[in-house]
Order: C-alpha cells, then sequence, then structure tokens
C-alpha cells in the first residue's frame, strides 16, 4: 500500500471514530427487478437486498438518455423525495415506510411522502437536461434507506437488516446513506447500458454528506458532486462561520454517531476536519458546488475544504486563494467555476437549492473530466 492509501486508511478510519460511526461490513446480495414507467425511457427498479436470512426491498428508478443507452455515464442520487418527487405521474409508488425531512415546506404530515410531493422537486433533478447530455441518472428516496428522524431511523430500512447493534462508533445515519449509495452503485454495475468507469454519486445538503463519505470509501465511484453540503460535507470545521458541528448534532443527533455527540459534549476538539475526507477521495474526481446566499453551509469554508484536500490529488495543487474566487463581495452577481484536474469548485448566486443551472455546470464537468 502507497504512503497516500495508508493516510486516506487513517483520516477514514478517525473520521469514522469522530464523527460519522463506521460504515457497515456486511455485503448483502442484490436482486433488481426492471419495470418500464411511462414511456420507456424510464424503468423503476424493484431493489431486493439479502442479507443472513433477512431482506429488505426498495425501489429506485433510473431514466435513460435520448441516444441508445450503451455504455452511458451515470449519476445515482439519493434525494429527499425520490423518483416520486421528480415524475408529476402516479405511476411510481410512495414508501409507506419512508420519513423525509419536514423542512420541505411541504407540509408533509409524520414526515410522510404524500401525493402532493409528486413533481414537487422535478427543477432539482431535471431529466431532460441529463436526456440531451447522454448521461443516464438513477434515484432513491433516502428515507427509504434510513428514515430521517431522531426517535425512528432505526425503525425501518437499513438500521433493522443489517441488525445495527450499539456502541461508540455505530453508524449514523450520513454513514448509512452513504452505504445506501454504494448499493446503487452495487445495483448500477448490473445494468449492462452503464459505463462502470463513469459512475458519479450526487447530492445536495445532508446527501452531499453522505455523497462525500460515500466516495470516501467506494473506488467504483469516479466523481463526487458534492452540493451545498456544509458542515460534515466539505466545509472545514475549523474555518466555517456557519453551521457548527454541535449545531448540527444538536437538531439531528441520529445522523452522527454516538461518540461523536460523547467527544462534542465533553468538549473534545477534533483530530481530523473535512479536507480529509475529500482527500480520501482522491486520485477520483471531486465537484463542490456552493450557493453564495447559503451562509449555514459557508461556501468559503467550502471552498477552503477542498483547497487544502488538493495536494493529495495530482494536477490540482494550485488552487486560486479564496481572496481571488470570491472578491469582496460573498454575493456574487455571476456563477464562478473553478476547475483544475480532478478538483472542480462552482459558487453561484442565490441560496440553498439544487438547480438547472448547476446541472449544466456539473454535467458539462462530467464529459469534461
Ligand atoms: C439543515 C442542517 C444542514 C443540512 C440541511 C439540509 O440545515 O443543519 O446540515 O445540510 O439541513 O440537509 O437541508
Amino acid at each position: 500500500m502507497g504512503g497516500l492509501a495508508r493516510a486516506q486508511n487513517a483520516w477514514r478510519c478517525s473520521l469514522a471514530e469522530e464523527f460519522y460511526g463506521f460504515l457497515p461490513k456486511a455485503t448483502p446480495t442484490c436482486d433488481v427487478v426492471r419495470v418500464g414507467l411511462g414511456e420507456g425511457r424510464a424503468e423503476r427498479l424493484i431493489i431486493t437486498l439479502s442479507h443472513e436470512g433477512g431482506t429488505l426491498t426498495i425501489d429506485a428508478a433510473v431514466w435513460w438518455p435520448y441516444a441508445a443507452p450503451r455504455e452511458v455515464p451515470l449519476v445515482i442520487g439519493l434525494s429527499f423525495l425520490g423518483p416520486a418527487g421528480v415524475l408529476m405521474g402516479e405511476e411510481f409508488p410512495l414508501d409507506p415506510t419512508a420519513r423525509v425531512s419536514s423542512d420541505l415546506r411541504l407540509g408533509l404530515n409524520d414526515k410522510r411522502l404524500q401525493p402532493h410531493i409528486r413533481g414537487a422537486h422535478a427543477a432539482r433533478w431535471p431529466l431532460a437536461l441529463f436526456a440531451e447530455r447522454g448521461v443516464a441518472l438513477l434515484l432513491s428516496c433516502y428515507g427509504s434507506w434510513v428514515p430521517d428522524d431522531p426517535q425512528r431511523w432505526q425503525d425501518a430500512g437499513l438500521a433493522p437488516f443489517l441488525n445495527l447493534g450499539e456502541g461508540p462508533h455505530q453508524s449514523g445515519a450520513i454513514s448509512l446513506w452513504a452505504y445506501a449509495l454504494s448499493r446503487l452503485v452495487d445495483v448500477a454495475v448490473t445494468l449492462p447500458e452503464i459505463d462502470a468507469a463513469r459512475i458519479a454519486v450526487a447530492g445536495h445538503s445532508r446527501l452531499g454528506k453522505a455523497a462525500l463519505w460515500a466516495a470516501a470509501h467506494d473506488a467504483r465511484i469516479s466523481t463526487a458532486i458534492i452540493h451545498n453540503a456544509g458542515t460534515l460535507g466539505p466545509a472545514l470545521a475549523s474555518h466555517s462561520t456557519g453551521e457548527t458541528l454541535m449545531d448540527l448534532a444538536t437538531s439531528f443527533p441520529h445522523w452522527v454517531s454516538p461518540s461523536c455527540r460523547a467527544r462534542l459534549n465533553a468538549g473534545i476538539t477534533p483530530t481530523v476536519d473535512q479536507h480529509q475526507a475529500l482527500a480520501s477521495i482522491a486520485p477520483r474526481n471531486v465537484i463542490v458546488g456552493s450557493a453564495a446566499l447559503d451562509a449555514w453551509a459557508d461556501p468559503v469554508a467550502e471552498y477552503l475544504g477542498l483547497c487544502a484536500a488538493a495536494p493529495a490529488f495530482a494536477g490540482a495543487t494550485e488552487l486560486p486563494a479564496a481572496e481571488e474566487v470570491f472578491g469582496d463581495a460573498i454575493a456574487p452577481m455571476q456563477s464562478v467555476l473553478v476547475r483544475r484536474g480532478p478538483l472542480a469548485y462552482h459558487l453561484r448566486p442565490g441560496g440553498h437549492d439544487l438547480l438547472p443551472a448547476d446541472w449544466r455546470v456539473y454535467l458539462s464537468l462530467l464529459d469534461a473530466f
């Protein structure tokens, strides 16, 4: 094992011990039933994982590009509302066990997926843009894998399936969502239409944190698209003026490990920071996306995380200084894109959201890497 690989193992280990908990080790087998959806460019994937006599069945959907899909690049996303949040019709089932964020301004009853969410996040996953650019998209609802609720996150999905026990370094929900992304990679590599060398994972906000942590572990992921992910995403905790680790662990205790909560309560200073999570992805590609008004995620801290990770990546050691990227104002009127080798940083005007404008940049970058 080379020096970088040894360092990456050590970083992953410390990040797991101090923040996220360790990813489960279980490697379930996975069966996929493909069912056509609507006009045939989309399919529902009924995924059944089996492990030690137990099974877990979860839905996903895949959309194919306009040109004949053969060896196409793929973006895998865990998303807040899953495929039902993108499709306008009623063909995709609403998972009754999923529990999702209550901060989506959709008035969800008990965090459940309800009929009025259909199509509500279509702009976050612009299918036509993916199809035009020749990129396939695979989406699944994060709340089906791990209910996003501090009291109920172990009641359904991965935790009971994997028989998750207790322990200081037990996976928190971010680790389990990262593990879910790797199970979706397992599914992707069975699809003959996919180019297995060009599989990206993408996530917005809490799911950007999961995309980062998944890519840090899974070398089959060629690109991590880490969008507005802030704390426990690319933002350096040591430089952030936005959300602190304590803020995060207080509002979302289930996202982190018991050891993380105990360390924070005891006032122990972390020995690792988020650039080491980003550097664990080297030599593969990383895209960090910020929104200028997203002070909670802290765009400058997100950029500094990428800069501090850069020495681990060949050809990416000279990212411009933060002052050059951000200028005097933290609310630029125009987008800024910095690209060095396998690393890219995109800052756009506006607030915390995933927009078609973000995807235009990310899909071009996927083509260029
Ligand atoms: C909260 C949380 C963030 C998270 C965000 C989201 O704001 O504090 O850490 O990224 O939710 O997932 O939308």
